[in-house]
């Protein structure tokens, strides 16, 4: 049973409408339904007939969110998968909106039994899907300290990334790591704080979560995923919290907006034959919530949303 404090607030909320522009009889998909809050948002402004397909790799988002929203029954489907499957699930040219909003809940943050946070304790686990063998504990027991690393450097940013890794290597000969605050403990006493606002356990746990659930992956794949299913006219509006899913979107977009008639002379057949772009960026910069609802949910405070409309 999860308590009111715990349910998400959806990030960017009036944006996601505002770009999205949900109506009646229409199809939209959710690929990230977490607690609901945007799918709920998306059916409400979608009344009478509008209809949802929504996604979540977390069985217990999927069931929290159906629950949440009994009240429009019979107009949404939901089910447990990435959204990398949102293609073989539903087919080409299917939907006038898709959303992506990346990354995890904050049900999934505040359930200690998770392993996703630093501030309580709970088993090392960070799986998205928990029907998968790969947790957060058996890549800091299992992974070569070098390996190691170059997750903590990659997906987290961390300077000490080999100071660690290397502590973290002595320290599971003698203790395999299983909790989250055996983790975040080391942590602290390898990099210490130096005045800096945030933990120093941030970045790492940042990292193994990123690598546990492949969310690198799983976001080119769903990206190209959500495209197939969308239909000409209908707009992609992804939502991201870090530098490398904002990479990814950007290298995409920019993938599907060229146009190829404007090559130069080239010897690669591809570039050669012409091709209208397929997509159009409905805004050239991204989209960042107000100082208001940073205040109001801190969570948001990296949050970016890009718009893309298939041509
Ligand atoms: C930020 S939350 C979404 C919150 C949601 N928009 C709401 O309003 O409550 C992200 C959700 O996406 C899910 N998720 C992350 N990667 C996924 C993927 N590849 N496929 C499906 N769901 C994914 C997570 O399990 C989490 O529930």
């Amino acid at each position: 049973m999860f308590v009111c404090s715990e349910i998400h607030n959806p990030v960017m909320l009036a944006e996601v409408l505002g770009a999205l522009s949900p109506r009646t009889g229409c199809c939209y998909a959710d690929g990230t339904i977490g607690a609901g809050g945007h799918s709920k948002a998306l059916l409400g402004a979608s009344t009478p007939k509008g209809f949802l397909y929504g996604c979540d790799r977390d069985s217990a988002a999927v069931q929290i969110a159906s629950e949440r929203l009994a009240e429009f029954a019979g107009r949404f489907e939901f089910r447990v998968s990435s959204f990398a499957e949102l293609a073989s699930w539903l087919g080409p040219d299917r939907c006038e909106g898709v959303l992506l909003d990346l990354g995890i809940s904050s049900v999934q943050l505040n359930q200690a039994d998770r392993g996703f946070s630093f501030l309580v304790n709970g088993p090392l686990d960070m799986r998205m899907d928990r029907r998968q063998s790969l947790t957060a504990a058996s890549i800091v027991n299992e992974a070569p300290a070098a390996e190691l690393a170059r997750i903590f450097w990659e997906y987290g940013g961390e300077r000490q990334s080999r100071k660690l890794a290397n502590a973290i290597d002595r320290e599971r000969k003698r203790t395999p790591f299983e909790t989250t605050l055996q983790l975040a403990s080391l942590v602290e006493r390898v990099v210490p704080r130096h005045g800096q606002r945030i933990h120093p356990a941030t970045r790492v746990f940042q990292a193994l979560r990123i690598e546990a659930n492949d969310e690198l992956g799983q976001l080119k794949k769903g990206l190209d995923s959500a495209w197939t299913i969308l239909k000409p006219g209908g707009r992609l509006a992804v939502i991201t919290f870090h530098s490398l899913e904002v990479r990814a979107v950007k290298a995409f977009g920019r993938n599907l907006a060229r146009d190829y008639t404007m090559e130069g002379e080239t010897d690669i057949p591809e570039l050669r034959r012409p091709k209208d772009p397929e997509l159009k960026w409905v805004n050239s910069k991204a989209v960042v919530p107000t100082p208001v609802e940073v205040e109001e949910n801190p969570r948001a405070r990296s949050a970016q949303l890009r718009v893309m409309e298939k041509l």
